[in-house]
C-alpha cells in the first residue's frame, strides 16, 4: 500500500523586503546575499500574522476543498509556538472547523519537525488505511538585526494532509536519520530571536547530512543516479548547493556543477524569495519543485533532506505521482508571491520591532495585509484569531 502526501498547499506573509536594501542599509557588498547565500527578499511578517495565522491561511484552500472533512490528526509542527501549554494546531482546529473527532498536536524539533510529523502521520495511516492526518509546518524566522543570519530571515507555512493512494507523493519505507546534542543554534524561552553559531551550523548541517545518507543509502541500496531531483532544507538557497557537492563527493560520483544544477532545479525558487521558514522550508522547497514549470516529474524519485538544528537530520526518499500536478495550487503560490507589498527600510524595522504586550494587557491589532486568517488581540491573556472577509 502506498502511504504519502495528497494534497500539499504553501502560504507566507503578503510583505516582502528585498535584501539589496538590507545590503546597502549594513553596508554589505549586495553579491553575498544574491550570490554567496542565493537570497533576493526576505517574507515579513506584519504584527497580525504568527505561526497559526500563517499556518491556517496555508491550510485554508485544503479546507475549501473538501480534503480536510476527514482527518483524525493534526500535527502542528513549529518552532515559532504561541503558548507554551495549548497547542497551537488547536487555534487552526477552530478557524478552519476541523472535525471534533481529532488528535492535535504540536510537534518540536527546530526545522526538522515537520519531518517527524510526515513519518507519524504516515505510521497513523499505516495502522488503518482508511485515516487521513493532516501536517501543518509553520514558522517565522527571526535573527537580531546586524547579526550574519538577519539576511536569511523569512516566514511561511506549508501544509499537506497525509493519505492512502496519494495523489503527490508516495513515500519510500527507507529512512537515514541521526541525531546529535549540539548547540548549533537555539532560542532560549526568554528570547525572540534565535542564537546561532552561524558557520559550525553549516558544518553541523553537512556531517549530519551524511551521517543520514549512508544510513539510508544502507537500508535502500540506492545511489545518486537513482534520484531525478533533491529537496534540501533550505536556511538559504545555496546550502543546498553545498551539500549536493558534499554528497557527490563523499560518493565520488563525478558531478560538475550543470549536474549539481539539474538535481537541485525548481527547488529553491520559493526559497530564494521568501527566506528560512525553519520547520516549513523542506516542504516550500518540494512545493517549489512540484510548481516548476518544464519536467513532468511524474513516477520519478525524489530524495528529501531535513535538517533540525540541536540537531536532528533525515533523509527519506518518494516517488511522484501520475497526474499530481492536477493536485497542486500553483497558480495560487504563483499569484501570492507576485503580489506582495514591498516594505522600505524603514517599514521592515518598524514591523521588527513591533512587540505585543508581554503583560497580556487587552491589545487590538491594527489591520495589515494577511491571508484568511489575522489575529485580532490580546484580551485577557488570550490570543483572538479571526477570518478576514
Ligand atoms: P556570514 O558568515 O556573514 O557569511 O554568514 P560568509 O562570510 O560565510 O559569506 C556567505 C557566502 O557569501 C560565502 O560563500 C562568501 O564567499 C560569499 P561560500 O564561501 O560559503 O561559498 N560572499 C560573496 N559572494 C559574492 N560576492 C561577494 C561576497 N561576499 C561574500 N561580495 C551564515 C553566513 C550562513 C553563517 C549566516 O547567514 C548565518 O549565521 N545564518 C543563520 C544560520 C544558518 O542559516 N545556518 C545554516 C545551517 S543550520 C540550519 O539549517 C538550521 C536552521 O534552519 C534552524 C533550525 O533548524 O531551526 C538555521
Amino acid at each position: 500500500m502506498n502511504i504519502g502526501i495528497d494534497s500539499i498547499s504553501f502560504y507566507t506573509a503578503q510583505y516582502a523586503f528585498d535584501l539589496e536594501k538590507l545590503a546597502e542599509a549594513r553596508s554589505v557588498d549586495p553579491k553575498k546575499y544574491l550570490q554567496g547565500l542565493g537570497q533576493e527578499r526576505m517574507s515579513v511578517a506584519p504584527p497580525d500574522e504568527d505561526a497559526v495565522t500563517l499556518g491556517a491561511s496555508a491550510a485554508h484552500p485544503l479546507r475549501r476543498d473538501g480534503k480536510l472533512d476527514d482527518i483524525d490528526l493534526l500535527l502542528f509542527a513549529t518552532e515559532s509556538g504561541v503558548d507554551q501549554s495549548k497547542a497551537g494546531g488547536l487555534f487552526i482546529h477552530g478557524l478552519l472547523d476541523l472535525p471534533s473527532r481529532c488528535r492535535v498536536l504540536e510537534v518540536k524539533q527546530a526545522c526538522y519537525s515537520a519531518t517527524a510529523a510526515l513519518q507519524l502521520a504516515a505510521a497513523h495511516v499505516r495502522g488503518s488505511p482508511g485515516r487521513k492526518a493532516l501536517v501543518i509546518a509553520s514558522d517565522v524566522a527571526r535573527y537580531e538585526l546586524e547579526n550574519p543570519g538577519e539576511a536569511t530571515q523569512g516566514c511561511g507555512a506549508v501544509a499537506f494532509t497525509v493519505a492512502a493512494d496519494p495523489a503527490v507523493l508516495a513515500l519510500d519505507p527507507e529512512a537515514g536519520y541521526h541525531a546529535e546534542d549540539v548547540m548549533d543554534f537555539w532560542r532560549p524561552n526568554y528570547r525572540r530571536e534565535a542564537l546561532v553559531d552561524g558557520k559550525y551550523s553549516t558544518r553541523v548541517y553537512i556531517d549530519t547530512m551524511l551521517h543520514c545518507w549512508r544510513d539510508y543509502a544502507g537500508q535502500s541500496g540506492r545511489g545518486l543516479e537513482d534520484f531525478e531531483r533533491f529537496c534540501y532544507h533550505l536556511p538559504f538557497s545555496r546550502m543546498a548547493e553545498k551539500a549536493q557537492v558534499r554528497l557527490a563527493r563523499a560518493l565520488h560520483a563525478e558531478a560538475d556543477g550543470k549536474r549539481i544544477e539539474e538535481w537541485l532545479e525548481g527547488t529553491r525558487e520559493y526559497a530564494r524569495v521568501t527566506g528560512n521558514c525553519y520547520a516549513a522550508s523542506l516542504y516550500v522547497a518540494l512545493t517549489s519543485l512540484l510548481d516548476a514549470p518544464g519536467k513532468d516529474l511524474a513516477q520519478c524519485r525524489l530524495g528529501l533532506f531535513s535538517y533540525g538544528s540541536g540537531c536532528v537530520g533525515e533523509w527519506f526518499s518518494g516517488v511522484v505521482q501520475p497526474g499530481y500536478r492536477q493536485a497542486l495550487y500553483t497558480q495560487q503560490h504563483r499569484a501570492m508571491l507576485a503580489n506582495r507589498e514591498p516594505l522600505t527600510y524603514r517599514q521592515y524595522e518598524d514591523i521588527y520591532h513591533f512587540l505585543l504586550p508581554e503583560d497580556g494587557a487587552d491589545h487590538v491589532l491594527p489591520q495589515y495585509r494577511t491571508g484568511p486568517y489575522r489575529l485580532a488581540g490580546i484580551s485577557n491573556h488570550k490570543r483572538t484569531y479571526e477570518a478576514v472577509d
